[in-house]
């Protein structure tokens, strides 16, 4: 399973990618309006950062709109994925697009219905959302699950992104059950670091390693 980072802050950004563990990035208007930029230019400066696919997501409400939206983030970048939630106009939008070879990440998805009609449209991604269907008493794993074991079924090549991961256990879970990719928020991959046992054990290795110098640098 690839990670991908769901933030529009560029010092996360940067953080996660230097760690090496990060092969896309993922934002949506709230997380955009969380660090009031540009838009388009903390898009680009994004797509400079991480080479992978790079999520941005449109906001017309209409199908020649979302296409000439998409059109214009398509342009900011190579690696530029539209994102557009599932709707009619954002379906129509989404076949016009992909037939002209633009990616999109179909988002919003909280039924295996929803991810069916993404893949016919042509969408390169799907994100159902995790954590928002947690929230109402829905297993959002659950939903991951049927989607991953359908597409496969069906030979369906667009890849299942588990969105809305609010803690590192989602992760494990998304993983399970065969999420190709899973999009983290960086408080979330900073936790999938720690292990208490892991501190106790480095803290031990020094303090042994301390002792040994002193005991070899009086021999
Ligand atoms: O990738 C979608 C994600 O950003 C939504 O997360 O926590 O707002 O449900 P959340």
């Amino acid at each position: 399973m690839e990670l991908f980072i769901d933030t529009a802050n560029i010092e996360e950004i940067k953080e996660a990618n230097s760690l090496g563990i990060i092969s896309g990035v993922t934002t949506n208007p709230s997380l955009c309006q969380k660090e009031g930029r540009d838009f388009k230019a903390s898009i680009k400066e994004i797509c400079g950062i991480v080479s992978g696919p790079v999520s941005a997501e449109a906001v017309s409400m209409k199908c020649d709109e979302i296409v000439k939206e998409a059109e214009v983030l398509a342009k900011i970048a190579p690696n530029v994925v539209v994102k557009i939630p599932i709707f009619e106009d954002g379906l129509a939008a989404t076949s016009k697009l992909a037939k002209k070879g633009i990616k999109v990440n179909m988002t919003l998805i909280f039924s295996t219905n929803q991810a069916i009609l993404a893949a016919k449209a042509g969408a390169a991604f799907v994100s159902p959302f995790v954590g928002r269907l947690d929230d109402i008493g829905q297993d959002g794993v659950d939903l991951v699950a049927d989607i991953v074991s359908i597409y496969k079924d069906y030979g369906i090549n667009t890849k299942v992104i588990s969105a809305s991961i609010r803690n590192p256990m989602h992760v494990t879970a998304s993983a399970r059950v065969g999420a190709d990719i899973a999009t983290v928020p960086f408080n979330v991959l900073k936790a999938m670091v720690k292990h208490p046992l892991t501190d106790i054990g480095i803290e031990k290795f020094l303090s042994d390693w301390q002792v040994l110098q002193t005991v070899t640098s009086k021999n």
